[in-house]
C-alpha cells in the first residue's frame, strides 16, 4: 500500500502566497454588499423608533408577564439608562438577571453553596414563545448540571446522573432507606392495616360493646389536608391519623365501669390524672380499684397501640410526674419527601390502592407502604414535552419543574398566607440518617 507523504512544506506550497497583494473581484462585491446592508440597517431601525416596538420582538411575551405589554425597556435594559428609544444605542437584546431580580427578589438559585456554575434566568425560563406557563421549565435547564453532577467541594450526597425522570433519576429518598434502623427509629406506632380493612369489622362501641359490623375505606382514616403543599388549589398531602377522630369510637379510653367518661388522649400524665380523680370519686380509699383501672388503662388500651414502658406497677410516690408511664412516641412524618412536592388532590381520580398496594396486606404499622418510582412512571413515562403541546390521554408530564422546587429562597406559601414560619415536618428523614 503506497503511503502518502503530507509534510508541513509540501501543504505549505499549496497556498498562494501573492493572494494579499491581488485586488480581486470578489472583494469589491463585498464592500458593495457591506454598504447596501448598512444603509437598509439604518433606514430599518430609524423607521422602527417610530413604529411599534414588537417590530424586534420574537414572539409574544408569557401570559404572567402580558401586563408590562410594550414596556420591553423592563427586561431589555436600555444600554444607555433612559436612552432605549434612540435606534442604535436602544435596548439590550440580552436580559441580564438583574432585570429579572428587579421584580423577582427572592428567586436565589439552590445549592450556591455547592454548585459550580450559575445558570441565568432565562436558560430555564424562556421568554417569547407565548401564553405558556413561565415555570413549566425546559429539562435542559437541570440536567446542565444533574446529567453529570459535579460539586464544588467534596463529594455530592445524591445522584449525579439524573438524564431524565425515566433515565437515571434514583428511586426516592425514603424507599432507599426503608432500612430497619429507620423504620425502627420511624415508627412508634402499633397499627394493622389488614386488620382494619377487612369486611365487617365490629362497629363503634358504645357502654363498652361494639355496634354492629362495618367495612372501612381508606378515607376513614386518611383525608387530605388542605393549604399546605406548592398553593392552596394544590396542596395535598394527608393529615395524620388522629386517635380522636379515627380511633376511639371502636378503641374507647375507659377504665371503670363506675365512671361514665374517657381519658383524654394528651399526655400519660394528663390520663393518669384523670383517671385518678375519676376512681377516688367513685370508690373513695379503694387502692385495689385504683391498680385495677390503672392496669385497664395502660397495660390494655394505651398499650394496644403505644410502646409503653413503666406501667407494669405504677409505683406510688409523692410526684404523680415521676409515677407515670412512658409513652414511645408515635412519629408520624406529616412529609415523606423533603426534596420533592407530592399532592394527593390532583391524583384523586387515581385508587388509593394502585400507588399503595401493599397497605392491603400490611400487618405492621413499621410497613412502609409508600410507591417506588416505577409506579410513578407508568404515568410520568418521560415523554415530557414542557412548554409544548398538550399530551396525550395516558400520558402524563414528566418535567423536573413539575415535582422539584428550584429557587430555595423563596417563601413558603402557607408563610406568606399565615405571616409565619413555614410549617415543619414532624421529623425529617435525613436527620434520622445520613443520605446514603
Ligand atoms: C419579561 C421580560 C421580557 C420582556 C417584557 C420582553 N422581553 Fe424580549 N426577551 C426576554 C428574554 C428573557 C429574552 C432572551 C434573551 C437572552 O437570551 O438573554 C428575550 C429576547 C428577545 C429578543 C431576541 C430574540 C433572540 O432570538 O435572540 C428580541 C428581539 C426581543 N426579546 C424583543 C422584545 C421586545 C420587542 C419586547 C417588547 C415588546 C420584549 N422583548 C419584551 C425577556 C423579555
Ligand atoms: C417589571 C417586573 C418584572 C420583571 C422585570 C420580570 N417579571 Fe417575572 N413576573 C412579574 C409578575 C408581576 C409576575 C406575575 C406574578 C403572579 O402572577 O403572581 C411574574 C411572573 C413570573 C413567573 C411565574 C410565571 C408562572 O407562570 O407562574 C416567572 C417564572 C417569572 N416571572 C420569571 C421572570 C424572569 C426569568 C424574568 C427576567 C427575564 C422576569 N420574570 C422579569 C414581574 C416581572
Ligand atoms: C448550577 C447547577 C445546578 C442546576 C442548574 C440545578 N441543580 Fe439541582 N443541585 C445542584 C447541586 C450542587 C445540588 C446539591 C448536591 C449535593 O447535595 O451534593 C443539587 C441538588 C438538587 C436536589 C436534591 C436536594 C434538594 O435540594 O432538593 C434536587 C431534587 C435538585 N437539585 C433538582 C434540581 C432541578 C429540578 C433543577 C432544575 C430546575 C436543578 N436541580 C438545577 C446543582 C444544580
Ligand atoms: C383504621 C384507620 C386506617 C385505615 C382504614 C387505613 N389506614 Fe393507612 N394508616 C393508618 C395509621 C394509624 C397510619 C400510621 C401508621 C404509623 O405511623 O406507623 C397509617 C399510615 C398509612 C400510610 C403512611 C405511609 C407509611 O408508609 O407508613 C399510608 C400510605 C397508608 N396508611 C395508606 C392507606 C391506604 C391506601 C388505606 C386504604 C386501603 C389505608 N391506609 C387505610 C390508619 C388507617
Ligand atoms: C370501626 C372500628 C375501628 C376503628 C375506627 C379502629 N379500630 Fe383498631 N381494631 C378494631 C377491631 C374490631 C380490632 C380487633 C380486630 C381483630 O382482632 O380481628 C382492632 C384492633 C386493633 C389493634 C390490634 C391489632 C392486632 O394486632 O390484632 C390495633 C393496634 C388497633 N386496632 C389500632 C387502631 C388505631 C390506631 C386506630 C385509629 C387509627 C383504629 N385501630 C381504629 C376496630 C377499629
Ligand atoms: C387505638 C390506638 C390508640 C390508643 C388505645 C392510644 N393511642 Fe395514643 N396515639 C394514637 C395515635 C393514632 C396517635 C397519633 C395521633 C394523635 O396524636 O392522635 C397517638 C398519639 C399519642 C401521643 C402523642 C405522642 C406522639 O408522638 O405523637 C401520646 C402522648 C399518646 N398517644 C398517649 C396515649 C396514652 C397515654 C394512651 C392511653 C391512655 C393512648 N395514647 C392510647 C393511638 C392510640
Ligand atoms: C414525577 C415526579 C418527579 C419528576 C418528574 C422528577 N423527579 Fe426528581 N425526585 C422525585 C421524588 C419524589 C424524589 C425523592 C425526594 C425525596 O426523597 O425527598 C426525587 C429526587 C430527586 C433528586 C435527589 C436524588 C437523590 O439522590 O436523593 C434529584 C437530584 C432529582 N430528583 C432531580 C430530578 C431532575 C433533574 C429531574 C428532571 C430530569 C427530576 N428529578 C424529575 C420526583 C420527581
Ligand atoms: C399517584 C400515587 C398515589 C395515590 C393514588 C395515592 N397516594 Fe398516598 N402517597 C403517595 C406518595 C408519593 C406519598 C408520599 C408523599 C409525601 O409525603 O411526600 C403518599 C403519602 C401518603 C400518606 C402518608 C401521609 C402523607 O401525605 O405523606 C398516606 C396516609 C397516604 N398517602 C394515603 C393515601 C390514600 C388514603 C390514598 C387514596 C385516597 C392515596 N394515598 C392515594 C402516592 C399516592
Ligand atoms: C395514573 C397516572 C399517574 C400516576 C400513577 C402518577 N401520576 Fe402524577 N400526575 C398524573 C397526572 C395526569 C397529573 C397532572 C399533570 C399533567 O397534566 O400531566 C399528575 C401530576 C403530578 C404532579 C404535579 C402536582 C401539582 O401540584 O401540580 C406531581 C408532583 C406528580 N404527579 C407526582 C407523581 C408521583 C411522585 C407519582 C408516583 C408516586 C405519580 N405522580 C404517579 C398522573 C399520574
Ligand atoms: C435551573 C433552572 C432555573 C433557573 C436558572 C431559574 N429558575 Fe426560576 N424556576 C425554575 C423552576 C423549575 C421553577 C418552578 C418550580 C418552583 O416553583 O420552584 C421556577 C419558578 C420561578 C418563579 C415562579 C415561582 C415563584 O417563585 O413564585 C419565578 C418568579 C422565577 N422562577 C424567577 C426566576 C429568576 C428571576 C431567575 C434568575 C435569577 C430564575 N428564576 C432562574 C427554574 C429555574
Amino acid at each position: 500500500m503506497a503511503i502518502r507523504k503530507r509534510t508541513t512544506k509540501s501543504l505549505a506550497r499549496r497556498h498562494d502566497l501573492d493572494y494579499f497583494k491581488k485586488g480581486s473581484d470578489i472583494r469589491l462585491w463585498q464592500w458593495r454588499l457591506a454598504l447596501v446592508a448598512l444603509i437598509a440597517a439604518i433606514i430599518w431601525l430609524g423607521a422602527s423608533a417610530f413604529r411599534s416596538s414588537q417590530a424586534f420582538s420574537s414572539g409574544p411575551i408569557s401570559n404572567a408577564h402580558a401586563v408590562f405589554g410594550q414596556k420591553c425597556e423592563v427586561c431589555h435594559i436600555p444600554v444607555v439608562s433612559g436612552m432605549g428609544w434612540l435606534p442604535v444605542v436602544g435596548n439590550r437584546r440580552h436580559v441580564p438577571d438583574s432585570a429579572c431580580l428587579s421584580c423577582h427578589v427572592n428567586t436565589g438559585p439552590h445549592h450556591t453553596d455547592l454548585a459550580k456554575i450559575t445558570e441565568p434566568c432565562s436558560s430555564c425560563h424562556i421568554e417569547h414563545i407565548g401564553a405558556m406557563h413561565l415555570a413549566a421549565t425546559p429539562n435542559k435547564g437541570c440536567t446542565e448540571c444533574h446529567a453529570n453532577l459535579e460539586v464544588s467541594h467534596g463529594t455530592p450526597s445524591i445522584a449525579t446522573h439524573i438524564d431524565s425522570f425515566t433515565k437515571g433519576h434514583p428511586d426516592f429518598r425514603p424507599l432507599r432507606l426503608a432500612s430497619a434502623e429507620l423504620r425502627t427509629s420511624a415508627f412508634g406506632l402499633k397499627f394493622d392495616h389488614s386488620v382494619h380493612l377487612k369486611k365487617g369489622l365490629l362497629g363503634p362501641v358504645v357502654d363498652g360493646a361494639p355496634q354492629g359490623k362495618v367495612t372501612l375505606q381508606c378515607a376513614s382514616c386518611h383525608r387530605v389536608e388542605d393549604a399546605r403543599g406548592r398553593d392552596a388549589a394544590h396542596s395535598g398531602l394527608m393529615a395524620p391519623v388522629k386517635f380522636d377522630t379515627d380511633c376511639r369510637s371502636c378503641h374507647t379510653l375507659n377504665f371503670d365501669k363506675s365512671v361514665a367518661e374517657q381519658a383524654p388522649h394528651t399526655t400519660a400524665l394528663a390520663a393518669l390524672q384523670f383517671l385518678r380523680t375519676g376512681v377516688s370519686a367513685a370508690h373513695p380509699g379503694d387502692d385495689g380499684a385504683m391498680k385495677r383501672a390503672e392496669a385497664v388503662l395502660f397495660r390494655e388500651k394505651c398499650s394496644l397501640c403505644h410502646t409503653v414502658s413503666g406501667a407494669e406497677s405504677l409505683p406510688r410516690v409523692t410526684n404523680i410526674a415521676l409515677e407515670t408511664p412512658v409513652v414511645t412516641p408515635t412519629k408520624q412524618p406529616e412529609r415523606w419527601f423533603s426534596s420533592a412536592i407530592f399532592s394527593h388532590t390532583v391524583h384523586g381520580s387515581v385508587q388509593c390502592s394502585e400507588c399503595h398496594a401493599n397497605a392491603l396486606t400490611s400487618t405492621s404499622g413499621k410497613d412502609l407502604l409508600l410507591p417506588d418510582i416505577k409506579t410513578c412512571q407508568r404515568c410520568h413515562d418521560g415523554q415530557s414535552r414542557p412548554q409544548g403541546p398538550v399530551l396525550q390521554s395516558g400520558h402524563a408530564e414528566s418535567g423536573c419543574f413539575l415535582c422539584h422546587e428550584y429557587h430555595e429562597t423563596r417563601p413558603h406559601p402557607v408563610a406568606v398566607a399565615q405571616g409565619s414560619e413555614p410549617p415543619s415536618p414532624a421529623f425529617r428523614l435525613d436527620e434520622l440518617l445520613p443520605r446514603h
